[in-house]
């Protein structure tokens, strides 16, 4: 079991004692779990390939999808960037720090591996208290910046809480998870690549399109074919073990009525559609923010009543509900 290390003292503030151990930890070529605002990463430091091969030996992923350096501000991001296009200067001065990654040529001499050999590098700024508490400590300990992807297995659902990441990672005892709370965002920050020309929405998140694009004063090309590999980008992720299947409120009554839970073992997570007497479900929030917040822990706890299928209702059309589509529509993939 991971050793889970309060870093918020109950009066909120950030528990410095907890930050400074787990900056040694990661100066020292070790692995840390992080809280942020978006979820829950598992960190490294972005310069050392070898602390960097343990990020990828953790979570089962191929070393060729590339991770996202978090960097404690723009100062920070200019240590990995070969140059700062416009574009992402703006978006940087916008919205960090906050749920957005842009990606920019990566300075060759750094980060290859946490680049998994992109000539780009993607980077954060996250506004967790703790998680830049971190980042600062850790900058002054000579840590330029901290690769961190979800600190889930490959292919699973994204932890926001410490304990998510724990279950997580169940056979690595000496993993340090600083402990900061449950996510506020609750999925993953908005990926803008601004690496080749008029920039592309690799990954919806935290912001919305309209949000990044009026700061960014164009608008956002879709994800191409040429896009890089990207594992938060594959069809099929953020599954749970149990089957999920994403229907439209009307397919879900229908489905509802022509079915017997028990035979099924289904469990429901829908919005305008009432679970009937006996089946287990929770109500999905009717705003967007709030179906975010709560999403990959709704989804972990109707997994954990050992259902075979959970049903969810189709998020409405509109941006702001991008983000909690794009993942329900990768778990339902799987
Ligand atoms: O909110 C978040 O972004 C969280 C927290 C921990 O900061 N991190 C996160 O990391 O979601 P991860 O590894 O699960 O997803 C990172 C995504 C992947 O799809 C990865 O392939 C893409 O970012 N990415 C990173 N660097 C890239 C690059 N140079 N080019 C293209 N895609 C990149
Ligand atoms: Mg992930």
């Amino acid at each position: 079991m991971a050793r889970i290390l309060p870093a918020l003292q109950p009066d909120g503030s950030v528990d410095a004692g907890a930050v400074r151990r787990a900056a040694e930890r990661l100066a020292a070529g070790a692995l840390v779990a992080l809280p942020t605002e978006t979820v829950y990463g598992l960190g490294a430091r972005a310069d050392d390939a070898a602390a960097v091969a343990q990020i990828f030996a953790a979570k089962g992923r191929p070393s060729d999808h590339p991770l996202i350096v978090h960097v404690a501000d723009a100062a920070g991001a200019a240590r990995f960037a070969a140059a700062m296009p416009p574009v992402a200067e703006r978006l940087i001065a916008a919205f960090w720090p906050g749920p957005l990654t842009v990606i920019v040529p990566r300075r060759p001499d750094i980060a290859a591996e946490a680049a998994g050999g992109q000539d780009s590098v993607g980077l954060r700024c996250p506004a967790h208290p703790v998680a830049l508490a971190l980042l600062r400590e850790a900058a002054a300990l000579g840590v330029p910046g901290v690769a961190a992807p979800s600190a889930n297995r490959f292919g699973r659902v994204s932890p926001t809480c410490a304990a998510h990441v724990a279950s997580e990672f169940e056979a690595q005892p000496d993993l340090l998870v600083l402990d900061g709370g449950y996510c506020e965002v609750g999925i993953e920050s908005a990926i803008v690549d601004c690496s080749r020309g008029q920039p592309v929405l690799l990954r919806p998140g935290g912001l919305t399109r309209e949000q990044i694009e009026a700061t960014a004063g164009e608008s956002l090309r879709e994800r191409d074919a040429a896009a890089p590999r990207a594992s938060g980008t594959l069809e099929a992720h953020y599954a749970p073990q149990a089957k999920v299947l994403l229907l439209e409120a009307e397919a879900l009554r229908r489905a509802l009525a022509g079915a017997s839970s028990s035979v099924h073992r289904v469990a429901l997570y829908s919005r305008t559609v009432a679970p009937p007497s006996g089946l287990p479900g929770r109500l999905m929030p009717d705003r967007a923010d709030a179906a975010a917040h709560e999403l990959f822990a709704a989804l972990r706890e109707l997994d954990a009543l050992g259902v075979a299928q959970i049903w969810v209702e189709a998020p409405p059309p509109g941006s702001d509900w991008d983000g909690v589509r794009d993942r329900l529509q990768r778990a339902a993939a799987a």
